[in-house]
């Protein structure tokens, strides 16, 4: 492998991924028999809730004459659409009614279908299974919709949001770079640019992506050392990086946790969508966790976003990008991930994974 060299312009760069849960609106966001528009992988998508509380997620495109379905009414079991009065089963998109029929016509309205997308709400998100997009059924069984995984029973939650304005590739190898927190993320009380050190960090392959083996978290960043002081407990952190957009941290100190989701979905290929999710039971009583992501995290985001807008002016004339040995070997490893998850698809085979082993990688950050 050479020190550097172009990253990928074939076309798995700028590809999104097809075939995997995301996420599409907080719960919250849900409310009433009101249908919501949302947007997942350049899908326009019409979101609600039936008379149970299930949710359900149609393509917001009537079959009929491509009117949103979202402008229509929704009576707890059935869309109708607001141009023609057609009305769809909220979960399958099956037609159940087209009032212009005279009694006597031909036409099977059963056989029509608006699209839909298999549907499940988990950690307080609405997720849509996006396998097309028609959303034609899957033709096999889906995996179960992603969870955020917790490790006691009594916990607090909490989330942030975030629109990137870029393609979902250079949001999620922005995601996964260790050599830009000295420069966009300075703060007397995170790190500096002279707090710039040798790191060394293990990667090990995971199916769908790669850990980095468990560790003390970086002794330079602030947060981390008060949580030593407070628990008395050395920490240990460990983050998976799973296609197509998931990235996992996991801080453990004895019987303390904190467990977090960060994931950036592709809302069409120039804006992606940052959701973070996390859950600890990290001293319940002192807010230092809750200040930490409710204050310290929208700040971290909005340099993160800032910095990808500027990307962006460089981006629109030249969309070669220069990816270095050690720092920016995870972002490789996502291209080759990508690379070879489209692949086995393409070819049937198993998905062969980029990495064979255990890697350590050095980097200055
Ligand atoms: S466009 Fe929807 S019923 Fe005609
Ligand atoms: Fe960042």
């Amino acid at each position: 492998m050479t020190d550097a060299t172009p990253s990928q312009n074939s076309d798995t760069a700028s590809q999104m991924l097809w075939g995997f849960w995301y996420p599409a609106l907080r719960s919250g966001e849900l409310r009433g028999g009101k249908l919501r528009r949302a947007m997942l992988l350049e899908v326009p998508l019409a979101i609600g809730r039936d008379a149970a509380g299930k949710p359900f997620a149609l393509r917001d495109i009537c079959p009929h004459r491509a009117f949103p379905l979202s402008f229509g009414r929704f009576d707890g079991s059935a869309v109708e659409c607001a141009y023609h009065g057609w009305q769809f089963d909220a979960h399958t998109g099956q037609c159940r009614h087209i009032p212009s029929l005279t009694a006597d016509s031909k036409l099977k309205c059963e056989r029509i279908y608006a699209g839909s997308f298999p549907c499940e709400e988990r950690d307080g998100y609405i997720w849509a299974f996006m396998e097309n997009p028609d959303g034609r059924a899957p033709a096999g069984p889906i995996p179960p919709a992603p969870e955020l995984p917790k490790f006691s029973a009594s916990h607090k939650i909490a989330r942030l949001t975030a629109d990137l304005p870029c393609g979902v590739d250079q949001a999620i190898i922005g995601l996964m770079d260790p050599a830009h927190g000295p420069f966009v993320h300075q703060a007397w009380w995170w790190r500096s640019r002279h707090s710039i050190r040798d790191k060394a960090k293990k990667f090990e392959p995971i199916e769908n992506g790669f850990r980095m083996s468990p560790h003390a978290p970086s002794s330079n960043s602030a947060p981390y050392k008060i949580l030593k002081l407070l628990t008395g407990e050395p920490a240990t952190t460990t983050i998976d990086f799973v296609l197509p957009n998931q990235r996992f941290e996991q801080i453990r100190a004895g019987k303390y946790w904190l467990s977090s989701r960060t994931t950036v979905t592709p809302v069409d290929r120039n804006l992606c969508r940052l959701d973070f999710v996390a859950a600890w039971n990290i001293l319940p009583w002192i807010p230092i966790v809750p200040f930490i992501i409710r204050v310290l995290g929208p700040r971290f985001i909005r340099q993160d976003t800032e910095v990808i807008k500027k990307q962006m002016l460089g981006l629109k004339y030249q969309d070669r990008m220069m990816l270095i040995d050690d720092a920016d070997r995870q972002a490789r490893w996502y291209f080759e991930l990508k690379s070879a998850l489209l692949e086995s698809r393409r070819t049937g085979e198993a998905m062969r994974h980029p990495m064979a082993e255990l890697v350590t990688l050095r980097w200055r950050s």
